[in-house]
């Protein structure tokens, strides 16, 4: 591909706002041209791609910390089959919370899902066939960006494997690494849990996060 060269603007408006003071009243159409007169910023295709692989590393660092903080508190105060309830009800909504403060998308998809929702659709399948074959393989998988909705958005995709023992409690194998009490709440609250039998270092999903492009630029 040849040096495709995107104009987008970024927004100054912070700095209008601050700038103004507090009783000055802001005609917000007049600032919007001006920032689109004045700082319209010129980025390859390239530098866009470079920067949100690295941004979408840390958000979904972010998204990972957050995550496990809440899922060893849980454990801590309420034991393996009470943090059952606590990521039913709060996985979705702390990786939106993440989403939110970055302005992007966060899912974890996996073939072998435990929540229906997290069902990857077929980019993302593609990519966890990818993720599989390097596990089984034994070859390093790489973060990946690839182009999704007209090239607007960007798909950052990062593999999650299982790093140790914790994960195990409730997605290692019934009766061995899953007590009765945690099984029989897995199946209460899923009836179609898919997410059992894994071991450590098996492909447990992967991160898929849609950066939209403009975001991209902004953040630089
Ligand atoms: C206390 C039990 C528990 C532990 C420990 C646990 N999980 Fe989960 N995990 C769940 C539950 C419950 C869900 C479904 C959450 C939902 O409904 O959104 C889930 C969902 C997931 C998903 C999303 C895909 C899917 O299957 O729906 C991934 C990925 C995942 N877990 C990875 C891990 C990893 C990696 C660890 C270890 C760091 C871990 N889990 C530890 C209970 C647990």
């Amino acid at each position: 591909m040849n040096s495709i060269q995107t104009f987008l603007s970024i927004g100054a408006v912070s700095f209008f706002l601050i700038s103004c003071g507090n009783n000055k009243k802001i005609d917000r159409d007049i600032v919007e041209q001006v920032n689109q007169a004045n700082e319209v910023k010129k980025v390859a295709e390239s530098e866009i791609i470079a920067h949100a692989m690295k941004w979408g590393d840390e958000i979904s660092q972010d998204a990972q910390a957050t995550l496990i903080g809440a899922l060893q508190k849980a454990i801590e105060e309420r034991g393996v089959p009470g943090a059952i309830d606590f990521c039913q009800v709060e996985a979705l909504p702390i990786t939106d919370k993440v989403a939110e403060k970055h302005k992007v998308e966060i899912r974890r998809v996996s073939v072998k899902n435990r929540n229906p929702e997290n069902q990857p659709n077929e980019l993302e399948k593609t990519l966890l066939d990818a993720y599989q074959y390097n596990v089984e393989n034994d070859i390093n998988s790489r973060s990946n960006i690839q182009k999704a909705e007209d090239g607007e958005v960007l798909l950052f995709t990062k593999a999650i494997t299982i790093p140790g023992g914790l994960c195990l409690n409730c997605h290692g194998e019934p009766g061995k690494d899953i007590s009765e009490a945690t099984l029989e709440k897995i199946n209460s609250l899923y009836p179609n849990d898919k997410a059992i039998n894994f071991k450590v270092g098996d492909l447990r999903g992967m991160w898929s996060i849609s950066i939209p492009k403009k975001e991209v630029v902004k953040n630089m």
